[in-house]
């Protein structure tokens, strides 16, 4: 048995659209901030005699898509580790909501983790990035802490398809997170970006574009240059929207409060108030900032309407195995 942690992470630079939707293969590189307390604990045990795997959620017994898709995910360990046995695992996420705030990130780093040790599989991080990206893409990213860049990779088998930390222990940032909007469950993002590179026009131009905006935020954390990194960030997510919208049928993520969310930090940042959104395949606005504008932003989304949580999150770091 064992128990592993790992937090959710907010891309920059997008991930939208895979190569290989069997390995997980992304059709563009992204680049991310893992969080400091969107955090995921799944315990795994291998059970001599269990017919089947079992899963709990939040203390509940998970869904049949749930569950078959952590078997699937149980079956790559299980096929390195060279062992048969089910699992019974127990994950819980410890998120100050249950809004559903994408959650597939750390969940798959954690499972990875968790189940690799209890199967006595010894995996460095860059196979664990690439086990964990074959679970949930964005999985790969949640691997490690701080900034991560996960590559696009060439190999067609994706061992080069994995995540990298890069190095930035003095660059102080924070993150926003701005929960709300309520409003039929939308199209999921392997759906929507399956979707989009099929029917989308600009989805070749979104994948043609993605070197340079990866290339210019690598400089821009190179160089501490803040309202660079935010510029970036801010102009990928609106990228990643515009090719959504322009599937067919459009995807269309935001809500009102979204819209809201954007103007006001948009209002903020006229008056000298650093921060930048991004926004994924949900509703949610999240605002890249550093000290001392976190407090003052978060302050400004809370009076929006249809938001109904707020969080200054810091960077948080990668997966843990709990001793
Ligand atoms: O890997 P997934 O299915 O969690 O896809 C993530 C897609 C976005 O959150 C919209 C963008 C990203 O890079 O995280």
């Amino acid at each position: 048995m064992s128990t592993a942690t790992a937090r959710a992470n907010i891309a920059l630079v997008k991930y939208w659209g895979k190569r290989d939707t069997t390995l997980n293969l992304p059709a563009v590189g992204s680049l991310s901030l893992t969080l400091s307390s969107f955090r995921t604990r799944t315990e795994v045990t291998f059970v001599p005699g269990l017919g089947a795997d079992a899963l709990e959620l939040d203390g509940r017994p998970a869904g049949e898509d749930e569950l078959a898709r952590t078997s699937r995910h149980l079956d790559r360990i299980r096929a390195r580790a060279g062992i048969l046995l089910r699992a019974r695992v127990v994950s819980a996420n410890e998120f100050p909501t249950a809004s559903g705030l994408a959650s597939s990130a750390s969940g798959f780093a954690a499972l990875t983790a968790a189940a690799a040790a209890a199967a006595g599989l010894a995996v460095g991080p860059a196979e664990m990035s690439a086990l964990a990206r074959m679970g949930s893409g964005s999985a790969a990213r949640s691997i490690f802490g701080g900034f991560v860049e996960w590559k696009r990779g060439e190999r067609a088998d994706g061992a080069d398809s994995v995540a990298e930390p890069i190095d930035t222990d003095d660059f102080d940032v924070q993150m926003v997170v701005a929960v709300g909007g309520r409003g039929p469950k939308k199209v999921g993002s392997t759906d929507g970006m399956e979707l989009s590179r099929r029917t989308s026009p600009f989805y070749d131009a979104w994948v043609a574009h993605q070197p340079a905006e990866l290339a210019a935020a690598r400089a821009a954390i190179a160089h501490r240059d803040f309202s660079a990194l935010g510029e970036i960030t801010e102009r990928s997510a609106l990228r990643m929207h515009a090719c959504a919208m322009a599937s067919d049928p459009g995807l269309l993520y935001w809500r009102p409060s979204t819209i809201e969310g954007i103007e006001r930090v948009r209002e903020l940042r006229a008056r000298g108030v650093e921060g930048w959104v991004t926004i994924d395949a949900g509703p949610h606005v999240k605002v890249l900032t550093r000290p001392p504008f976190g407090p003052l932003i978060a302050e400004a989304l809370r009076s929006v309407p249809g938001i109904t949580e707020v969080r200054v999150e810091t960077p948080g770091p990668g997966v843990e195995v709990v001793p």
